[in-house]
């Protein structure tokens, strides 16, 4: 077991040492260059090399090393899945051309040290890669041995070339884009509120952006130091719009968020900025009138109990006061009035004498009694004082059952059905209502219409949610069970190549590692209310006069009641009017008799 032990040990020794760039045995310029090699390690940990071009000093240094190498002679056409902590030696200034993007979006960031004939010029090499974006470059030139410097390219400088002695301790690479000297940043907004809001700063007059998705950029541009150019021709733009234009490379950051549902346009987003949920925003269900409420009580399940329940005390009754089923019939179990009486709560006569049992069929009565005014009290004044609501939408398939259809726009649609959202299928085409204009489907959404139901994110949401506090009762709510996606990344569209891409990502974790984000977000709709783009009033359109019970809504009681009266009066026209026949009757077959 020891030995044992002691082998892993040892390999654990050598697998350390095996990282270290190793010296063994080269010629003298081979000896200045692992160096160099190994100072630009320590500035920056790399644990891959890409050597890049033809046979050069470069490929006599790596054969010395220890650290993984990725050959490439001419073409860069392949994706790159190496590691990403990679140091590119290129042989000659020539630059890769034609490749997939995947890979000079991976390399773009990473250093590169060209090897250059003497007679080259390391401004006019500097210039080169600066057309074709890429900024970490530093150049040694052939003689290096002797002169031992190095060149290095400083985008933001004049003059672009930077003298570095190897001996010095000046660094060869910096983070040239953390100043970036005023150096202009072309945005385009796409001024959907509260993410983006334009306004004319009352100080200076100038054209100011805010929002929770304007105030990260403007930040960012502030930190490393550039201006923002805003696209003032067309300021306002869809987001298909924005995502195109990053595509294309007409603008470095669009100042909007698109949701990353396919992974053809990471290369043109940024890390995602928030990560939400996209539910359905659902009217909350009206309210049962008041005159309704007396019929929502009267359970017929509840009734036929309560019936029940008479006629046993009844029949209990009719037999505990005599011992005897003597008096049981059908008119004393159904019109028994201490038993009417008892369970409504009425006093009815208490037999003088009255037996132990009958004592306790009283008091089961009473108790009966007690037990059903209360309830019936207690549920008719509560929901007097607060209706039961209708019942609420609890799946995609009865969306279109309440005759509230869903106002989507086109492009939203267009989303989900490619990326084929299985909730979105549950819903009949016939429940949506599809708005090729996505500002008039977002203009409804803001009045809180009434019309329909809409679809939002959770973000969008928080703002809504802050205005409905200030409304008398909340018209909206948010599905948190109808939601398409209860996860989805939304992130600002880049440019392709954008060569500071890395810090505006760290920029966007800092902001919400120290809670701007979510300041930002709280506070959007008082930002929208500050710039007019919302108001303070009451949107719910609350009912200036609730009806209450009105003398109408119980007329229909008092009709059915005179009915009956007409109809007891009737009956006891009938039963006085058969009185007097039958007496007629015999008076008269008497008659007959005594005449006989
Ligand atoms: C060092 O390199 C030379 C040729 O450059 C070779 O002749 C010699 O054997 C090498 N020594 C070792 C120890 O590898
Ligand atoms: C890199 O990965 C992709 C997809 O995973 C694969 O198609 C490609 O062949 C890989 N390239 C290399 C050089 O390994
Ligand atoms: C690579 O990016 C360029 C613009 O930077 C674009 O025109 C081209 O279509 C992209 N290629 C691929 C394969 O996406
Ligand atoms: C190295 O080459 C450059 C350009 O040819 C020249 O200007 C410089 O003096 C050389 N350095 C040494 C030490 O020879
Ligand atoms: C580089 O530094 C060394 C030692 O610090 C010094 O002797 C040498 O003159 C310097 N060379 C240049 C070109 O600055
Ligand atoms: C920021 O950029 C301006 C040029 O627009 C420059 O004058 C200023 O010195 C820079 N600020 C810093 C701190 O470097
Ligand atoms: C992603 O987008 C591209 C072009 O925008 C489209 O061709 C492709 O079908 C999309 N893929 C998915 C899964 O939506
Ligand atoms: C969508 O998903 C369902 C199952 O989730 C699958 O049966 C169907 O083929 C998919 N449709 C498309 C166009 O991918
Ligand atoms: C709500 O939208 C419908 C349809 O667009 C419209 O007819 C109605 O006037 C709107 N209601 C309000 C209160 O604006």
């Amino acid at each position: 077991m020891t030995w044992l032990v002691i082998l892993l040990c040892f390999l654990g020794y050598m697998a350390a040492h095996i990282a270290d760039i190793s010296v063994q045995n080269q010629s003298l310029m081979d000896n200045e260059l692992i160096n160099l090699l190994l100072k630009l390690r320590n500035e920056e940990f790399y644990d891959t090399l890409l050597v890049y071009g033809k046979d050069c000093e470069f490929h006599s240094v790596i054969k010395n090393v220890d650290v993984a190498v990725v050959l490439v002679s001419d073409s860069m056409n392949f994706e790159w899945n190496f590691s990403s902590l990679t140091l590119i030696l290129s042989c000659g200034p020539d630059i890769d051309n034609g490749g997939p993007n995947s890979t000079s979006i991976k390399l773009q960031r990473n250093r590169r040290l060209v090897l250059l004939k003497e007679d080259f010029q390391p401004s006019n090499i500097c210039n080169i890669y600066t057309q074709k974006e890429q900024y970490n470059i530093a150049l040694v030139r052939e003689n290096f041995t002797k002169s031992k410097s190095i060149y290095t390219c400083r985008y933001f400088q004049d003059p672009n070339v930077d003298e570095v002695n190897l001996s010095g301790t000046k660094p060869i690479f910096i983070e040239q884009f953390q100043n970036m000297k005023g150096k202009a940043i072309r945005i385009v907004p796409d001024l959907l509120p509260p993410r983006v809001m334009l306004y004319q700063d009352a100080n200076d007059g100038e054209l100011k952006m805010i929002g929770y998705v304007a105030n990260l950029i403007t930040n960012f541009a502030q930190k490393v130091n550039a201006t923002l150019q805003l696209d003032f021709l067309k300021p306002s733009t869809s987001i298909t719009e924005i995502s195109r234009m990053a595509k294309d490379d007409e603008l470095d950051m669009g100042i909007t968020l698109e949701a990353s549902l396919n992974t053809s346009n990471l290369e043109t987003s940024s890390y995602p900025y928030l990560l939400t949920s996209y539910c359905l925003m659902v009217q909350v269900p009206a309210k049962f009138p008041y005159n309704l409420v007396y019929a929502l009580i009267v359970d017929p399940l509840v009734l036929g109990i309560i019936f029940v329940l008479f006629l046993l005390l009844s029949v209990l009754l009719i037999y505990s006061q005599k011992m005897s089923w003597q008096d049981l019939s059908v008119a004393n179990i159904l019109l028994n009035d201490k038993s009417l009486r008892g369970l409504l709560g009425q006093s009815f006569p208490f037999p003088l004498n009255a037996s132990k049992k009958l004592r306790l069929i009283f008091t089961i009565l009473c108790f009966a009694s007690i037990m059903l005014t209360t309830m019936y009290e207690a549920y008719l004044q509560s929901f007097f004082t607060n209706p039961p609501s209708e019942p609420e939408i609890c799946s995609f398939q009865d969306v279109g059952s309440y005759n509230r259809r869903i106002a989507m726009s086109a492009l939203e649609v267009n989303g989900l059905i490619k990326t084929n959202n299985s909730h979105f299928r549950e819903i009949r085409m016939d429940d949506l209502e599809i708005f090729d204009n996505m500002p008039e489907c977002y203009e409804l959404r803001d009045a809180f219409n009434l019309s329909y139901n809409y679809v939002v994110t959770g973000d969008r949401w928080r703002s809504y949610a802050e205005q409905q506090t200030l409304f008398k009762e909340p018209v909206f709510y948010f599905a948190r069970d109808l939601c398409f996606s209860r996860l989805i990344f939304l992130s600002v569209p880049l440019r392709r190549h954008l060569p500071y891409r890395h810090l505006f990502d760290e920029h966007m974790m800092q902001q919400h590692e120290f809670g701007f984000v979510n300041y930002w977000m709280s506070h959007s709709f008082f930002d929208m209310v500050r710039l007019g783009l919302t108001s303070l009033k009451d949107l719910s359109r609350p009912l200036a006069y609730t009806p209450s019970l009105l003398m109408d809504d119980i007329s229909w009681i008092m009709k059915i009641y005179l009915a009956a009266i007409v109809l007891c009066v009737f009956c006891f026209l009938l039963e006085i009017g058969v009185d007097k026949w039958k007496r007629w009757m015999k008076f008269r077959n008497l008659q007959i008799l005594n005449t006989c």
